[in-house]
């Protein structure tokens, strides 16, 4: 199973996520800028939420894939508190016709990527960390059954 990942992120919460989902699949995370080079089984797409939107290059990212090169495409991202920014990425991928994950993957982070994770040794605390191990066992569990 190939399981590609591609984030975006300014303050460095986004890069944490996208580790923390890499190293359960044990992959590797790339920034948004790295094209899909093959076919991926699960593709996880993830941004920060930056005046209630994802950044532009994860929108652009997203409408330059050819659908047919994704099985199944995986949203998430961090946000202040907002759920817009990945549910944006959900739906632009749809909108290219790609078959995305029922579910959204989003962190709520009261602070930037610097002050939020200088206190952790640049990581996600692990309640953060078990939310997304959580996720991805019941990705896990839908998409092999
Ligand atoms: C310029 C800017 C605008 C932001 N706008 C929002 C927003 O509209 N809604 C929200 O919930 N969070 C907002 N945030 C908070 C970020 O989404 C949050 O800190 C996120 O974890 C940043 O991800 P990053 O560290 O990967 O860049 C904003 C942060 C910045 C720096």
């Amino acid at each position: 199973m190939n399981v590609e990942i591609r984030y975006y992120s300014k303050g460095g919460n986004t890069r944490a996520a996208a580790e923390t989902i890499a190293k359960l699949f044990a992959v590797t995370a790339q920034p948004i800028d790295i094209a899909l080079q093959t076919h991926a089984d699960i593709l996880f797409v993830g941004s920060g939420c930056y005046e209630g939107k994802p950044s532009t290059e994860t929108i652009e990212f997203l409408q330059n894939i050819n659908a047919s090169n994704v099985s199944l495409l995986v949203a998430f991202g961090t946000a202040g508190g907002m759920k817009k920014a990945v549910k944006q990425i959900a739906n632009t991928a749809k909108s290219n016709g790609i078959n995305v994950y029922k579910k959204l993957l989003v962190l709520r982070m009261f602070k930037s990527g610097a002050k939020q994770l200088e206190k952790n040794n640049g990581q996600l605390s692990d309640r953060k960390q078990n939310k997304i191990k959580k996720f991805v066992e019941k990705l896990k569990q839908d998409k092999i059954g």
